[in-house]
């Protein structure tokens, strides 16, 4: 590989969070640097230490910093020195957002400011998954160019079995790496 890329991972309100630990540690391995963006939601499920350690990066989760010191609109410059954005796990809410052009948060403003592939893996309910509105907008994510790792049938936390169960981190990963592959020629 040559030159180590840059990969924003994005970590929404999901059961599913803790899994964005071990998709971490699998990009690493393929020697990507890796940083978090995480909702004010996804602090629900897991901490910001928890994902600084194993990306041994800081945490990004604030639209509106308070220390002027080391002044950065962050927004434009995490989604410039972005080579890949990953949403995994995404919740049906930020699918929603990014459907419908909505950046009222940090996440949101990346996605909706960054010209580096997006890759989205969905994780929810499967009643959440099949919804016709949630549906469409994963159309639309495909149609405006954006790459959907789609979730599987599987135990979901709720109890039941049914579509909306994370992809599997090495199925995320390897099609992170054929994006970097493709893209920059890695
Ligand atoms: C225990 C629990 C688990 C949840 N799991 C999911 C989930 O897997 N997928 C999802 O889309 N929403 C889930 N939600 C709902 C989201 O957390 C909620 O829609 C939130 O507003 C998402 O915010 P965010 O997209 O900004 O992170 C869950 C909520 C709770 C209380």
């Amino acid at each position: 590989m040559s030159g180590k890329k840059h990969i924003l991972l994005g970590v929404t309100g999901s059961i599913a969070a803790y899994k964005a630990c071990d998709i971490i540690r699998c990009l690493q391995r393929q020697d990507v640097d890796v940083a978090v963006v995480m909702t004010q939601e996804a602090k629900n499920f897991i901490t910001p230490l928890t994902l600084a350690s194993l990306s041994r990066n800081r945490v990004y989760s604030e639209m509106f910093l308070k220390d002027f010191a080391d002044w950065d609109i962050e927004h434009v410059s995490l989604a410039q020195r972005a080579d890949l954005l990953l949403i995994a796990p995404a919740t049906a809410n930020i699918i929603g957002k990014i459907a419908h052009g909505i950046a009222d948060d940090l996440l949101s403003c990346i996605a909706m400011t960054t010209r580096a592939p997006i890759v989205i893996a969905p994780a929810m309910n499967d009643g959440m998954y099949t919804n016709k509105i949630v549906q469409e907008n994963m159309k639309k994510l495909h149609a405006s160019g954006m790459h959907c790792v789609n979730p599987t049938k599987g135990l979901l936390a709720c109890g039941t079995v049914g579509e909306g169960h994370l992809a599997d981190t090495e199925v995320i990963v390897k099609k992170v790496c054929a994006l970097l592959k493709n893209k920059y020629n890695m």
